[in-house]
């Protein structure tokens, strides 16, 4: 592909961390962990930071702390990758999805999240697509009336804020992902981050096990263990938290780098008329993790094909979740949802890419279209 989609930004300095890391002796969860959930608490400004190995699981961990089980009701978004809503029936409890606000915001609609409450409803999901901040006023003006939690997937968040504070510490629970296309990586890991000082120490519980000490407890003397109760190996370890220090460390700069190519893409494109950029009700900064675009007029899947014709990968976030087989039994009224499912796709953004490469975007769009019109 002339243009990919993503490519992760990995330096010399990320190697010399993971190699740091590998010469210490110490690959498990250790000092590494500890410094990285520590230097990401500092930067949220949280009391916590709990390290996982994946976003899934600080999702479902959220879901564990909050107690839900079958009968409790998750007010979750369909627009999302399937995580969000999975971790929900990891409990057994239902995911009742509600829908994005229309074509200008493309996150929870907070009077569609407030019809669908119920005597069981006990937690609201939300999820800052793209990294464009929800609403969260509104939802949590109404999860506070009807004494239910908001808790957020900020996979999409870093770097984002809303009156100032960063996007993933307006909940009760924030879960971010550092997935290999995530706006910082450690390959595969997440981190949950909380104010609440019992939801971090049954977090950090239950990532291991439901251990009271883990290996590195007992190397600073602790004997033993107990297991308080039934957890999970949700453990990071010290090679990807070498990596997310490393990574945490430049985030400033590559966001910056996203930024100005998102300004670029923005010029270029707002004269497309066949192409809406999405503008998110522009509430709060945006993290400027991704760059969909929704096809107003023409077939969004041709446009794409053209586009991979010429050397321009793209992608779609996301199909809805609930069509997909797991959900679609109950099929709920989603327009806005299945609208932009259907006619939206993402453009190539990623830290390293060039500026001739989102010129390259955005005179291949434009060719495509003018062919289109005169044929
Ligand atoms: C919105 C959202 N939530 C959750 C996840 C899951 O993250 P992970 O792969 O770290 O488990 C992703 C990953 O793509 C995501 O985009």
């Amino acid at each position: 592909m002339r243009v990919p989609f993503f490519t992760p930004e990995l330096t010399d300095d990320d190697v010399a961390a993971v190699s740091a890391a590998l010469r210490s002796g110490w690959i498990t969860a250790g000092p590494r962990v500890e410094a990285f959930e520590c230097a990401f608490a500092e930067r949220l400004g949280t009391r916590h930071a709990v390290a996982v190995n994946s976003c899934t699981a600080a999702l479902h961990l959220a879901n564990v702390l909050l107690n839900l089980g079958p009968g409790d009701e998750v007010i979750v978004p369909s627009l999302t990758f399937a995580a969000t809503v999975n971790a929900v029936r990891f409990t057994g409890a239902t995911p009742v999805f509600a829908d994005i606000t229309g074509p200008d915001d493309w996150c929870l609609d907070p009077c569609h999240v407030a019809a669908l409450i119920t005597p069981r409803t006990r937690a609201v999901v939300a999820m800052h697509y793209a990294g464009h901040p929800c609403d969260m006023t509104a939802l949590a003006e109404i999860c506070a009336r009807h004494g239910i939690v908001l808790y957020e997937d900020a996979a999409h968040g870093l770097g984002g804020s809303l009156d100032g504070l960063p996007l993933g510490t307006l909940g009760m629970i924030g879960c971010f992902s550092f997935f290999s296309n995530k706006g910082m990586t450690t390959a595969e890991g997440g981190m949950l981050v909380t104010d609440d000082d019992d939801f971090a120490a049954r977090a950090r519980r239950l990532r291991s096990h439901g251990q009271t000490a883990t290996a590195i407890d007992r190397e600073k003397g602790a004997r033993g263990y107990e297991i308080a109760e039934i957890g999970f190996n949700y453990r990071m370890d010290d090679l990807r938290a070498a990596l997310g220090l490393s990574q945490l460390a430049r985030f400033n700069a590559m966001q910056i780098a996203r930024r100005h190519l998102m300004r670029r893409y923005e010029e270029r494109l707002s004269a497309l008329r066949q192409i809406r950029l999405p503008h998110y009700g522009r509430r709060g900064v945006a993290a400027d993790y991704l760059l969909p675009v929704l096809v107003e007029r023409g077939d969004r899947d041709a446009l794409r094909a053209r586009l991979a014709d010429t050397g321009v990968q793209t992608s779609v976030h996301y199909p809805p979740v609930h069509l997909f087989a797991p959900y679609r039994q109950d099929r709920p009224s989603l327009p806005h949802t299945e609208r932009v499912a259907a006619q939206s796709f993402s453009l190539p953004l990623f830290p390293t890419m060039r500026d001739e490469q989102v010129d390259y975007v955005c005179d291949a769009l434009a060719r495509i279209f003018a062919e289109v019109q005169a044929a």
